[in-house]
């Protein structure tokens, strides 16, 4: 079965296949994921935009940081450091445009923050509302070490100040792309970590991004139901020891 091998193939665009398609507007879906207004929230700190490091010193200092000091981290550096994930950084009449770019402006990544010890915030499992900049708590606990055992047992997870997971709801794109929308997740997913990767070496912090877990364990963490949502990627961020 070379399912990716056919998936490459099957997406291409051609000149004929590109003809004549409408977008179905009525249906079109939402771009903000909701929770029941009964969890508890927690606001996060605007940017700080303080100064750092000149751009191409934190291109050239990144590296995959996989030993951390298991240090409370500062709000404010968490925040930032959320923010530069995907965060608004342009409101218009039509849009609010994100850090990141995103295939046709459709935004299909969320966030969960896997919480491990981040000043003013209970270890647990957290969605971040972009539109509102705080997190949504999901569950309390310390989740930091199911997600390990489900990232194939990957223990910086565990020692990180906080993880990002990332999950695609794959409707919003594929509302304009169809199939073509597997490819687009992947690269949004990749250009928000990215960002937050940068931005932790500005942090003066570390970073390494993982792709090898357990789909469906990582889903029932973030609970997400592995179908219209699916986790694809995450970041252990923390203190590099
Ligand atoms: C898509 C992707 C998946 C990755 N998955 C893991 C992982 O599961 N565990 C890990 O330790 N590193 C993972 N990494 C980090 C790479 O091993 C790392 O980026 C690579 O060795 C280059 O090192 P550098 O990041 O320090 O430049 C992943 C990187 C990418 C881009």
């Amino acid at each position: 079965m070379n399912y990716g091998d056919d998936y490459q193939r099957l997406s291409k665009y051609t000149r004929e296949n590109l003809k004549g398609r409408n977008l179905d507007w009525v249906n079109k879906p939402a771009l903000y994921k909701k929770y029941s207004p009964e969890l508890e929230k927690f606001e996060l700190k605007k940017p700080s935009f303080k100064d750092s490091i000149n751009l191409y010193d934190i291109i050239k200092r990144r590296r995959s940081v996989r030993s951390f000091m298991g240090e409370k981290l500062e709000s404010q550096v968490f925040s930032d450091i959320i923010w530069s994930g995907h965060g608004i950084t342009l409101t218009t009449e039509q849009h609010q445009f994100r850090a990141a770019p995103s295939a046709g402006a459709l935004y299909p990544i969320e966030s969960y923050c896997v919480i491990n010890q981040v000043e003013g915030f209970k270890p647990g499992v957290y969605h971040y509302q972009v539109p509102y900049h705080n997190l949504v708590l999901i569950k309390e606990g310390n989740y930091g070490i199911e997600l390990a055992r489900a990232a194939l047992g990957q223990r910086m997870i565990a020692e990180a100040a906080f993880n990002i997971v990332w999950s695609a709801m794959v409707e919003r794109s594929k509302w304009k792309y169809d199939q073509r929308a597997y490819r687009y997740i992947y690269l949004d997913a990749g250009h928000i970590a990215q960002n937050v990767a940068l931005a932790a070496v500005s942090s003066g912090l570390g970073s390494c991004q993982i792709g090898a877990f357990f789909d469906e364990e990582v889903n029932r963490i973030i609970e997400v139901d592995g179908e219209q949502e699916f986790a694809l990627y995450i970041s252990a961020i923390g203190k590099p020891k």
